[in-house]
């Protein structure tokens, strides 16, 4: 079963069937929200909105270990990560969509695993490709098919948020060879592998990073590209799901 994690701009889902809505409550504590069980294009699906609903949850206070313990008790075994980003690499303007590839992680200070023991030693899990790649070929399919700009791959640098970066971390991002900045990726990738989950990310660039435009960035603008662009992030969506 699929589900998908709404970022900011998808704190809620209404084109979904809604069939229920359930509260969770993990080892870990509470979850975002409640989970919404719902159908898209006639399967059985998860929605879960990562701030939580209304947008309270700040990205360094989300229970990312709650929420995906939740997902797995729910059933699923594939997870779409919905996320704005901030765009670095020159190809990556604000309305574009990104399906990254790999990750780099710059957060302190979050929960980042379950500690779980297996076979009696610490799960090291292997994280070299830290993104499902069937699932990557299956965004971009559904990006091309929907006639959407996009980029099939990037870096994506996790930063702790939840203030925008300085000019010159963005120069060293670059410098790491970061393509792209958000900070919702991590844990939730190391957390879902964790578990065993299938994990790939649809990004979409809602800002300039810090210092690559000539103007200072401003939340207005930021809001109005996220807005405009969750029509599409949904049209990707549901291509998605139809495959
Ligand atoms: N930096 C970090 N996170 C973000 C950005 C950014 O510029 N834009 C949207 N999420």
């Amino acid at each position: 079963m699929l589900a998908i994690i709404g970022g900011s701009g998808l704190n809620q889902f209404p084109e979904l069937e809604i069939i229920a809505e359930q509260k969770v409550i993990t080892p870990y504590g509470d979850c975002s929200a409640p989970l919404i069980i719902a159908k898209i294009s006639s399967r059985q699906m998860v929605f879960l909105p990562r701030h939580g609903q209304g947008h309270k949850l700040p990205p360094h206070q989300i229970n990312y270990r709650a929420n995906l313990w939740a997902l797995k008790e729910a059933g699923v075994t594939q997870v779409l990560a919905v996320n704005a980003v901030g765009g670095i690499h020159p190809t990556m303007e604000p309305g574009t969509f990104v399906v990254p590839h790999q990750i780099i992680d710059y957060t302190y200070g979050r929960e980042q695993s379950y500690n779980f023991l297996l076979d009696g030693y610490i799960n090291h899990i292997d994280f070299t490709h830290p993104y499902c790649e069937d699932m990557r070929q299956q965004l971009i399919a559904s990006l091309l098919s929907a006639n959407l700009p996009f980029q099939q791959q990037g870096v994506y640098a996790c930063t702790q948020g939840p203030r925008l970066e300085t000019a010159a971390e963005i120069l060293r991002l670059q410098r790491d060879g970061c393509d792209l900045v958000g900070m919702t990726a991590m844990p939730e990738a190391a957390l879902a592998r964790e578990l065993g989950l299938k994990y790939a990310a649809l990004c979409l660039v809602v800002n300039w990073a810090a210092g690559l435009a000539s103007e200072e960035l401003s939340i207005d603008d930021i809001m109005k590209t996220l807005v405009a662009g969750m029509d599409d992030v949904k049209k990707a969506i549901f291509l998605f799901a139809k495959q």
